[in-house]
């Protein structure tokens, strides 16, 4: 008894001894799982942007609604000075300011820098962002539009409205942790409606599953807070704890592509209601972009799959 008492201590030694190592491999690993993946160098290779058709992608993609000042109306959304507040359960996200001025804002970022930033969240000193800004959903983003978006960015109004900081509870101040999130949540699954399609539904599916995340408001999350593609467009609570966003799949929503076409270019629903809550916004973004782009966005919500 005694004897074996005696030799205790240093077998507790020798398993501290081999946690502290095997805690160690994990964080590395954990870190090194977490790292943020920047765009090949070659990415954007022999492109030029036009400042133009990047027009249309600023308005697919509603950066507007998020980067210009709260309430802010027609060419006022143009200056993207950020300050805009985002009330979630981890805490207040702040949108940055993101005009052409090169100090308060990124008029000094390359094609490169904007396009690690909208499609892979990842900053120019490689931290990552958290995804209340929709770039998993941008990752669809062609690199010849996002150069496009670059060259129209750079013809907005300067603005040098100072960033503030993220008001964040602890676990989510902690930025590699978004790198796991990243990994094993939002990594790419391909398209969601993968039936044949038209030219026209294939040019509403890019902009509604991609550039204009129809489902980050629309699609019910998972526990982990990836996007439930088994649910796509069946509805969600509202983020901002205000009713719920409404279903939009083909189940519930038996309005005709002209209904839609209507809704996303006046706001106004068959009923003569009008667009609230946060869809006034993307209403604004649709109602700029060419007709035949709203009409392909209505063809494409046709095939997405009822779900009740
Ligand atoms: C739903 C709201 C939302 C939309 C839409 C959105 N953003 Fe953002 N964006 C944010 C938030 C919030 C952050 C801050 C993220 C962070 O700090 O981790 C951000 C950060 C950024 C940054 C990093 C700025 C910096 O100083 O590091 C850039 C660049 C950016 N957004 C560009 C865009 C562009 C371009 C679009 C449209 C294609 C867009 N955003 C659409 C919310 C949004
Ligand atoms: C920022 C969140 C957000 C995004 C992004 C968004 N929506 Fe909405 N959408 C809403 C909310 C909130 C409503 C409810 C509006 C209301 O209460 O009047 C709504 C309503 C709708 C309706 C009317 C449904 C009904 O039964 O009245 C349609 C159709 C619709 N959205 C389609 C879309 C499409 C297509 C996209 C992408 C191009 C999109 N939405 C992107 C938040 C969003």
């Amino acid at each position: 008894m005694d004897f074996k008492r005696k030799r205790r201590p240093w077998r507790l030694l020798r398993l501290i001894q081999a946690l502290i190592v095997l805690g160690l491999i994990l964080g590395a690993t954990a870190l090194w799982v977490a790292r943020p993946v920047p765009l090949p160098d070659d990415h954007f290779a022999g492109l030029t942007g036009d400042a133009a058709r990047g027009e249309t992608v600023f308005w697919a993609s509603g950066c507007a609604s998020c980067h210009a000042e709260e309430g802010a109306e027609g060419d006022a959304r143009l200056i993207l000075t950020g300050g805009r507040q985002f009330v979630s359960d981890f805490g207040t996200f702040v949108a940055p300011n993101i005009s052409s001025d090169p100090v308060y804002g990124i008029g000094g970022w390359t094609v490169q820098d904007l396009g690690n930033a909208v499609l892979r969240g990842v900053a120019p000193d490689g931290r990552h962002y958290y995804p209340a800004f929709p770039y998993a959903s941008y990752a669809r983003m062609t690199p010849q539009d996002l150069v496009d978006l670059h060259a129209f960015m750079a013809t907005l109004p300067a603005s040098n409205r100072p960033n503030e900081g993220h008001d964040l509870a602890m676990p989510f101040a902690f930025r590699p942790g978004i790198g796991l999130w990243k990994r094993f949540v939002a990594h790419d699954e391909g398209w969601v409606v993968t039936d044949a399609l038209s030219p026209q539904e294939k040019r509403g599916r890019y902009l509604a599953e991609g550039l204009a995340h129809c489902g980050e408001c629309h699609t019910p999350r998972t526990a982990l807070g990836g996007l439930d593609r088994s649910r796509w467009f069946a509805g969600a609570p509202n983020p901002s704890g205000e009713g719920r966003i409404p279903n939009i799949s083909p189940a519930l929503l038996r309005w005709s592509e002209e209904d839609l076409v209507a809704y996303f270019t006046y706001g106004l629903t068959p009923d003569f209601d009008s667009a609230g809550g946060s869809m006034t916004d993307v209403i604004h973004n649709l109602a700029r972009l060419p007709e035949s782009d709203r009409a392909a966005i209505a063809a494409y919500l046709q095939k997405v799959r009822p779900v009740q």
